[in-house]
């Protein structure tokens, strides 16, 4: 038995060494299967011996653990923020007042960036983590271990001389490869774009479920260690020596963070950076600049929110102003209203600006936007540029204030805003043209029922032939009335009516995504139907049975009831299931662990299977699909009309390129 305890530390030993190479060095030396061989063998053996699987085996790195409430936990050093300024003139003002305070000793200082996320303190005991929390008001935060421990650059065991008992800090965030991933999967779900990596790792951060959060793949870098008599001297020193425990450091030979002994170093360092962020892999909102000796930390002290011996030289987001021409609004399959500004295009960050979102009538009233207004427009983590502010000085006299609209610009319908709610909605569900249509454009989508024998043009000359009024209809058309449209071939005809019928076979989760309910994306869709098995159980589920189920809360559960409270999507459900569509989970008839640990991407058009069939297989057989090629990728999964930029990727990061039949052949199918 002690043979076995032996086995399965010498081999979490190993895991974490092969994991601290790949994430934390970026140098691997092993490949991705033998890494993926080790880490089954150990789970093996924990399964078989569970009494020797410990707390922070690396096994447990794929998450699992849900967390219903955070615990607020006081911090046993404050966490404190920086004192900040946009200026130069007074980063050289803070220097030498440090100067005069130091009796003008010779002072090192360490410049470091600014990571653009959310602070941490994460606790090691005997080498061991044991303990993350967030910042919170900076005296308490919340306990956050289950997620952090998900996170590959944050070591679970330390290796080396660490020391026995210490706190550590850093900044947890979204590289941009891995934020744009996810944003890139929540567009083709149709779900709204997370507006920045900042607020979207914070929001992360505090999901109950680690398996998402281990899913997202989180990104962290240390910046301080906190502890009774460590025996460092220097902040440098400091960092040094994590670094060789195990945990993730800036570079010094990228520059990343740097030692300097005078203002104008400082400030060399400062415009490199200002210069080359465009580059980094993630978003930096400016430059920490710190005194390197602790005793002069200490002499120097605190003020009552930050320290006297560091200082934030934060980087102006990049401005341009331009004239507001004019305010529209569109209007979502969920009746959602969205103004957007038409700008006097403009070149900002490289890209030539025309519009920017406006987000809401709140947010119209507070710019207080006149039309014709010059308009102060930036570009900082947001993918979409955004209205900061109007230039007064060229307001001319007589120009009209935005006035949100009251009637929806489709239908005409006086539109509501909900107590609580900052959006305004067209609530004409069942009559606006715009809605209506968006809904069956999202029911037929490639995620949801994948009829793909119909598109966009085609529902707009069923709706305006009055063929259709809503999803259900698209079951009762025929042949002919599709050959009667103007331009259908006989051969589009047959396709539409062919990939209508074999939508039926489309399993419940994507059918219940079809229906369009509000909040309810793609990722829910598969909760609720993991969760309550058929359509009726979640008809029927009252609020508070809705919003034990994990990830799901209010806000959805509210939205899941309104919809059944409109007799219209009753009736259309009740008439899709006389067709037979599928309305409760079918028992998993073939399921198989053969590609667990392996990540896929499928590209193309391929000549057995579809694109969801190929998902459903790579899921079903234990495999994770993805949409976008990474080093994280074991597979492409190669099918016909490939784009070439996909395939030179794969090339350079060694993915194994293979086809539909490989991949068949893999499955044993
Ligand atoms: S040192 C006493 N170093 O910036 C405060 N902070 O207001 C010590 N941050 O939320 C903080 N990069 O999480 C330090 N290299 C860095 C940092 C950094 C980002 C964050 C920090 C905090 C904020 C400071």
């Amino acid at each position: 038995m002690a043979d076995v305890k032996n086995e399965i530390l010498n081999l979490s030993a190993e895991i974490n060494l092969h994991n601290y190479n790949y994430y934390v060095k970026s140098a691997p030396v092993i490949s991705d299967f033998e890494f993926d061989q080790l880490l089954k063998k150990l789970e093996e053996l924990e399964s078989q011996y569970p009494e020797f699987a410990f707390e922070n085996s690396p096994t447990k790195r794929v998450g699992g653990d849900i967390t219903k409430k955070f615990q607020s936990i006081k911090h046993q050093y404050p966490m404190l923020s920086l004192s900040n300024t946009y200026s130069e003139e007074e980063i050289r003002e803070w220097e030498s007042r440090v100067h005069k305070l130091a009796e003008s000793q010779e002072i090192t200082y360490v410049c470091e960036l600014k990571y653009d996320g959310v602070a941490i303190g994460i606790r090691y005991k005997d080498g061991q983590l044991v303990q993350a929390v967030t910042r919170g008001d900076g005296t308490k935060g919340e306990e956050v271990t289950a997620n952090v421990k998900t996170i590959k650059t944050i070591p679970l065991s330390l290796v080396g001389n660490f020391h026995k008992e210490f706190e550590i800090r850093g900044e947890i965030f979204f590289s941009l490869a891995n934020f744009q991933r996810l944003n890139d999967e929540r567009e083709s779900a149709g779900e709204e774009l997370y507006a920045n990596p900042r607020n979207t790792a914070s929001g992360t951060l505090k999901l109950q479920d680690s398996k998402i959060v281990a899913e997202r793949g989180l990104d962290c870098y240390l910046y301080g260690v906190y502890g009774e008599q460590l025996g460092f001297n220097h902040h440098s020193q400091a960092v040094n020596a994590v670094g060789d425990w195990g945990f993730k450091i800036p570079s010094s030979e990228k520059k990343m963070i740097s030692t300097c002994t005078s203002i104008d170093e400082i400030m060399d360092f400062i415009h490199y950076w200002a210069a080359e962020r465009k580059n980094l892999p993630f978003e930096i909102d400016g430059i920490v600049i710190k005194v390197d000796n602790y005793h002069l930390q200490d002499e120097l002290g605190f003020t009552a929110k930050s320290p006297r011996w560091a200082i934030a030289y934060k980087f102006k987001a990049e401005q341009v102003s331009t004239r507001l021409n004019e305010v529209t609004y569109q209007v979502g399959r969920t009746g959602a209203i969205t103004p957007v500004a038409n700008l006097e295009p403009i070149l900002l960050a490289g890209t030539t600006v025309k519009r920017a979102s406006l987000h809401n009538q709140d947010q119209i009233e507070k710019l207080d936007l006149h039309i014709g207004d010059e308009v102060y427009v930036e570009k900082g983590g947001e993918i979409i540029p955004k209205i900061v502010g109007v230039d007064l000085s060229k307001r001319i006299q007589g120009l009209e204030a935005v006035k949100f609209i009251e009637r929806c610009p489709e239908c005409e319908t006086t539109l509501v805003r909900r107590e609580g709610e900052v959006q305004h909605y067209c609530p004409n569900e069942v009559g606006c043209a715009t809605q209506i249509k968006g809904k069956i454009e999202h029911f037929i989508s490639r995620k949801a029922m994948n009829i793909d024998g119909l598109g966009p043009e085609t529902i707009d000359l069923l709706f305006s032939e009055k063929l259709i009024q809503n999803y259900a209809d698209l079951y009762e058309l025929s042949y002919s009335q599709f050959l009667n449209l103007e331009r259908m071939a006989e051969k589009s005809a047959q396709n539409a009516i062919q990939s209508i019928e074999n939508s039926l076979e489309t399993p419940f989760e994507r059918v219940l995504f079809a229906l369009g309910i509000r909040h309810v994306g793609e990722t829910v869709a598969k909760i609720l139907a993991k969760h309550f098995k058929n359509i009726e159980a979640i008809q029927n589920a009252t609020i508070d049975e809705l919003i034990n189920v994990n990830e799901i809360g209010e806000k959805i559960a509210i939205s899941i009831q309104q919809f059944f409270l409109d007799e219209s999507n009753v009736k259309n459900i009740e008439r899709l299931k006389q067709i037979g569509m599928h309305f409760e989970i079918e028992e998993q008839e073939y399921a198989s662990e053969k590609l667990a640990g392996h990540t896929f991407v499928i590209s193309g058009v391929f000549e057995k299977l579809s694109r969801n069939e190929l998902k459903d297989l790579i899921e079903k057989n234990g495999g994770k699909n993805t949409g976008s090629i990474s080093a994280k990728t074991d597979y492409l999964v190669a099918g016909e009309n490939m784009g070439p930029a996909k395939l030179a990727k794969a090339e350079e990061l060694g993915v194994k390129i293979i086809s539909e039949n490989d991949f068949l052949t893999m499955i044993g199918l």
